[in-house]
């Protein structure tokens, strides 16, 4: 008898099994990048907003500690895969190499959504399908919410080959879909607008309301008839039944809140009044439309408006990110977005009073970015939803980078401490890779970092002599422990009981991989393919452009192309053991 197979369903590519063992870097912060607003504009201003430089792989695992379950929403834009070169970054990632950074940047991401956090991702006819796919690898399907179609663009391209393509797809996830619920949308003027008040009701403008419901009731409930106090005898039309009891009914009527018409000779119908509504707005439908939500074009021309030399390529509308914002939090809720772009999301962010988190890799992070967004907390930004939400400008962000590698090897091939390293980043650095709040106390300098009320962690390049753990261990005391991280120790560890003495770099070489500052899976790092599998023909799937290389490398370099020749793969190549053929 043959063995089990797995029978899980999965979508498999080649490089799926390998996963980067990644480095918790530390953030080091360039005061001269960040920026504030002199002063308070309203008391929602958010100062506590964060724009990160580098890899946001790397960036996502040095948030990791610090936001873990912290995040209320994520909007990511990734590169989608066209094949085509941007101006500002290069987009066509090799298929599997897609799809593998996709999946460990989800896997990190997911780590950081809140238990009412939720994704929203948009992609293109390229990828959706198969980003939907690994999606619910990642989340779970049963955490699915819903594939949102954009209309990105209103005019029919006449020269369209096959289709015109007019759409991008928002893939929808929650953390746990079973609680998590959307916002519902604010109310729009021609909403209220339906509301009146011809007899002046002094509960202000209402709508007039069916009294009746879809047939649920019994034969004898839907047969009900009810005597208004102006004489009029009602009962619900055939096919459905009365929406209230009749001591409803007489309470309504009571307080002149059942409608006859103008005349009096209408059928009645409850007024519903603006004030009492419990549900704001309605819920957002899956399809959104460019007039409510902005278009490609809509975006280019706010692009322009920020940096009209040289406008970012690839931008979305601001009023796309206000309706994911709307939907998915609330104002001083925490955003993040690790493909920052032209920093769309911040910009609205900021502009709806939310906190956010913003990675990106590429120059424009300075050339772009940076600018726009001190626009915008000195209200000189006059476009995307400005005026829509009356902003006026406030608050800040401050500006990061990542550190390099904590280890780095010497002339002799071996690993050491990296010599751009002082001594604070160290110690923040060691208390990161060992799960530690880094929170260096001013009096007692051995307390660098802390994991609970009495466990602490000292770092030192120094060699430690015994005399020297010997009076550690005594100002530790009975009550506390303390792990310290030291160049070398002289003694024997079991001596001081409240004591972990271990070596730096030593012990902790095995953690992770260290001096890797690229993890945009360039076509080179790409695992080979399994030995007699089969290689499909040509470059990229048939009928594709010539792929370029990795986004990442691209998105670094800013505007420089890069292009490579491209292994060729295929996402649904068999097995090596020939099964599937
Ligand atoms: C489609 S753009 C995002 C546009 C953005 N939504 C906006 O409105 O401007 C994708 C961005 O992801 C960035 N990117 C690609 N790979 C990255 C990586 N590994 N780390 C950080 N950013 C990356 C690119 O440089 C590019 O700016």
């Amino acid at each position: 008898m043959s063995p089990p197979t797995k029978t899980r369903l999965e979508l498999t590519w080649i490089g799926k099994e390998t996963r980067p063992r990644l480095e918790p870097r530390i953030l080091i912060e360039d005061p001269e990048r960040s920026y504030h607003a002199p002063h308070r504009v309203t008391p929602n201003d958010q100062f506590d907003n964060r724009l990160i430089f580098g890899d946001n792989l790397l960036a996502l695992k040095a948030l990791e500690a610090e936001l873990a379950g912290k995040v209320k929403c994520v909007f990511i834009d990734p590169p989608y895969n066209t094949g085509s070169a941007f101006e500002h970054y290069d987009d066509g990632v090799e298929h599997s190499l897609w799809l593998s950074l996709l999946r460990d940047r989800l896997e990190l991401t997911r780590r950081l959504l809140g238990p009412d956090g939720s994704l929203w991702i948009t992609v293109d006819d390229n990828e959706a399908h198969y980003l939907k796919v690994l999606c619910d690898e990642v989340f779970g399907r049963s955490n699915f919410v819903a594939n949102a179609v954009w209309q990105k663009k209103y005019t029919v391209a006449n020269d369209a080959k096959w289709l015109s393509d007019n759409h991008d797809h928002v893939l929808v996830y929650a953390l746990n879909k079973e609680t998590w619920r959307p916002y519902r949308l604010m109310r729009s003027e021609e909403m209220d607008a339906r509301y009146r008040n011809p007899d002046n009701h002094p509960k202000g403008p209402w709508k007039a309301t069916p009294l009746y419901a879809k047939q649920t009731g019994s034969t004898e409930e839907k047969s009900r008839r009810f005597l208004f106090k102006n004489g009029v005898a009602w009962s619900a039309p055939p096919g459905t039944s009365p929406r209230f009891p009749d001591d409803k009914l007489r309470e309504l009527d009571a307080n002149n809140e059942i409608w006859f018409g103008g005349d009096g000779t209408a059928s009645p119908s409850r007024k519903t009044f603006l004030n009492e509504l419990k549900l704001l707005g309605p819920p957002a439908p899956t399809i959104w439309l460019h007039s409510d939500v902005g278009h490609n074009h809509e975006a280019r021309e706010e692009a322009k408006a920020c940096n009209p030399s040289d406008p970012f390529g690839t931008p979305k509308p601001e009023r796309l990110l206000r309706r994911v914002l709307e939907l998915a939090t609330q104002p001083g809720d925490l955003v993040l977005d690790s493909f920052a772009g032209s920093g769309t999301t911040g910009a609205v962010a900021q502009k709806m009073s939310r906190r956010w988190v913003m990675v990106e890799l590429g120059e424009h992070c300075h050339t772009h970015i940076i600018p726009r967004l001190r626009k915008v907390i000195d209200g000189q930004d006059p476009g995307g939803i400005t005026e829509q939400v009356g902003w006026q400008g406030g608050g800040g962000f401050r500006y990061y980078r990542l550190a390099p590698s904590l280890l780095e090897k010497d002339r002799f091939g071996n690993w050491v401490i990296n010599k751009q390293y002082n001594a604070a980043m160290l110690a923040e650095a060691v208390c990161k890779l060992h799960g530690f709040r880094y929170a260096p106390s001013d009096s007692v300098y051995w307390q660098q970092g802390q994991s609970t009320e009495r466990d602490f962690l000292y770092v030192t390049t120094q060699t430690l002599t015994a005399g020297q753990l010997q009076i550690l261990s005594d100002d530790v005391g009975t009550e506390r422990t303390l792990l310290v991280c030291c160049g070398a120790f002289r003694g024997n560890p079991r001596d001081w009981p409240n004591l972990t003495v271990e070596k730096i770099p030593k012990a902790v070489l095995d953690r992770c991989e260290w001096g890797k500052d690229d993890y945009s899976l360039q076509i080179a790092n790409l695992p080979q393919a399994p030995a007699g599998g089969h290689v499909a023909d040509g470059p990229g799937q048939p009928g594709e452009p010539e792929r370029n290389t990795s986004a990442t490398e691209a998105a670094r370099a800013g505007r420089r192309r890069v292009s490579a020749a491209v292994p060729n793969l295929n996402l649904f190549d068999p097995p090596p053991s020939g099964k599937g053929d």
